[in-house]
């Protein structure tokens, strides 16, 4: 669930020659984004598309808010990417070039280069900015930490202003303070809680000083994770009202959303509302919408469901005044470099091409509703295949499902049918000449299924439903297990044992977590260790790729650490959340 938050990752995060691939498609990606955004309008209004939106900036517009892109300075060099960025959004979040590593990489040198060329970006395109960030504990240079408590206040006030002040008039809003919670709901124990003695005294202080600087910008606190109800929301919710009670400037609440494909809280929208009911802006900072790589169409279309679901609940709020994607496309999104295995993660592809998300976060702009995942029929070819949409449906790890009997029609005679299904639980099928589906259910979890029947001319119809399987004691068929072994100042080793508690083998396993503090494995054996700045991922070994249900197996690891040891609690395996 974790997202990375490490530093220094912008440079390597594309693959070599994506930029060429992107260059070369430059002008068919443009082309196709114009076609594909009048069909949606057409699908609003039916008939009168001229008057319907068709870019999610016209389309947020015309609904009283903004639609944001983050760019990075090495999109600005991309054809393709700032046709995209420039027509389709009208806020810019830069990436990483107000960050502090970028900005005041040595005490008291700033260095505003790179932010000035996004805000020149932005400004060319009649675009607002929300600046992004100020104070947070990751991308902060090395010089910061090794200052003494006092210097760290004087070091931080001076950011703040010095950065502020350059950017006076000319930034919507600022997350004045990144990411200051841990998954728990306690403060990280950053250079600056520390400093400070406690994170609202901190917090309250960066707001302060930043409003100074420039009392007409808008000044959030953003975070991950607090997107749904929970403690971490909650730990959010009670610092708004401290600081608030305590006269701070603080405008609004920046939720990240770095979400994974069907699993956007439910409590988004309630959860959201109670931020804007203490008088506070809520907006959507980053979104992204993740799944395993390539992407199967079923998750794309759950995608464009869960997309649309974060855009209405933000209309649905007065005080949500935007929403901002993390990237401009699937070739540029952070998500597959952090999160390996990931990707797919935002309305464009990786040609730039929209996706089915664009078009259903359109259609919700526009007030459509999004397209149904009921019922659902095609024209392909003479015929006309109707697929009557069974519903949601559940089932428990281990227990036989009585059997789910789809129903189809088509709109000729004498013609077969034939079933077939993506997405299903592992352990069901569906029968390619009935449409039954049968089987037991071996993982937990929430599958998107897409059932598609076709007839013997070819003609198609489909529909889209959820499947939860719950069950097997945990939300996923692991548990693993993480021992500090030894530490000493500076170091430690740990050890990490993996259970299977599914029912089937699991042949090669990757295990993720983040570290809460700032460890650093230096050498591992019986995994090997990838690590991110605080998020890592343990790979197997060949001789122990295997592990039968019920057993388990371990690996190890030697680390560093400069002020926080604390054990990772929240684990997951090949990307499955673990007990
Ligand atoms: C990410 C950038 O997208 C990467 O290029 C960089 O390497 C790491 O940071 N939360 C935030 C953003 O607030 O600043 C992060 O951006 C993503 C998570």
């Amino acid at each position: 669930m974790d997202v990375d938050t490490g530093a220094g990752r912008g440079a390597d995060r594309r693959k070599p020659g994506a930029a060429d691939r992107r260059g070369l498609r430059a002008g068919l990606a443009v082309a196709t984004v114009a076609a594909i955004t009048t069909a949606a309008g057409a699908f609003v209004l039916g008939g009168q598309a001229a008057a319907a939106p068709t870019t999610l900036r016209a389309g947020a517009e015309a609904a009283g808010r903004y639609f944001g892109v983050a760019v990075g300075q090495g999109d600005l060099g991309n054809g393709t990417a700032t046709n995209v960025a420039g027509s389709q959004f009208d806020m810019v979040t830069p990436e990483n070039e107000m960050k502090w590593d970028t900005v005041e990489p040595n005490n008291g040198q700033f260095n505003f280069g790179p932010g000035d060329a996004i805000v020149n970006f932005a400004t060319s395109h009649n675009e607002r900015v929300r600046g992004h960030n100020l104070v947070w504990h990751s991308q902060l240079p090395g010089w910061v930490s090794s200052l003494s408590g006092s210097q760290v206040k004087s070091a931080m006030e001076a950011h703040i202003t010095g950065e502020v002040s350059h950017y006076k008039g000319k930034i919507y809003a600022w997350d004045v303070v990144n990411e200051p919670f841990n998954e728990d709901g306690s403060f990280r124990q950053d250079v600056f809680y520390n400093a400070f003695g406690g994170g609202a005294q901190y917090i309250g202080d960066a707001i302060r000083t930043a409003h100074a600087a420039d009392p007409d910008a808008k000044l959030y606190i953003n975070d991950y994770n607090i997107e749904g109800t929970g403690s971490k929301s909650n730990a959010m919710y009670s610092l708004a009202q401290t600081l608030l009670a305590q006269g701070v400037p603080l405008s609004g609440i920046g939720f990240e959303s770095h979400f994974i494909v069907g699993q956007i809280p439910s409590s988004l929208q309630a959860n959201m509302q109670r931020f804007a009911n203490l008088g506070l802006d809520v907006a959507i900072t980053e979104l992204d919408d993740r799944m395993p790589t390539p992407a199967s169409s079923s998750n794309l279309q759950q995608q464009a469901t869960d997309d649309a679901n974060v855009v209405k609940a933000c209309l649905a709020i007065a005080r949500c005044p935007g929403v901002t994607q993390w990237n401009i496309s699937d070739a540029d999104s952070w998500v597959p470099g952090t999160f390996p295995g990931q990707g797919a993660a935002t309305m464009f592809d990786t040609n730039y091409q929209p996706k089915p998300a664009f078009t259903a976060v359109l259609n919700a702009l526009n007030g459509a509703s999004v397209p149904p995942s009921s019922t659902s029929s095609s024209s392909q070819g003479a015929n006309t295949v109707t697929v009557t949409n069974p519903g949601s449906q559940s089932g428990t790890v281990g227990t036989a499902i009585a059997g789910v009997q789809v129903l189809a029609s088509d709109s000729a005679s004498g013609q077969t049918l034939t079933y077939s299904a993506s997405g299903l639980p592992a352990g069901l099928s569906i029968s390619g000449g009935s449409g039954l589906i049968s089987g037991t259910p071996t993982t937990a979890g929430t599958f998107p299924v897409t059932v598609t029947v076709t007839d013997t001319t070819g003609a198609s119809g489909t529909a889209a439903f959820t499947w939860t399987i719950s069950g097997g004691g945990s939300s996923g068929a692991c548990h693993v297990q993480y021992d500090k072994t030894s530490e000493w100042p500076g170091g430690f080793t740990a050890n990490v044992t993996v259970t299977n508690t599914g029912t089937n083998a699991i042949t090669g396993w990757t295990t993720g977590f983040t570290f809460p503090g700032d460890q650093k494995i230096t050498n591992a054996w019986n995994a090997t260790t990838t690590q991110t700045g605080q998020t890592v991922a343990a790979a197997n070994a060949p001789y122990n790729a295997t592990i039968a249900p019920g057993a388990n197996t371990s690996f190890g690891f030697q680390g560093t650490y400069a002020t926080n040891d604390t054990n990772p609690t929240a684990f997951t395996l090949n990307g499955t959340p673990c007990s």
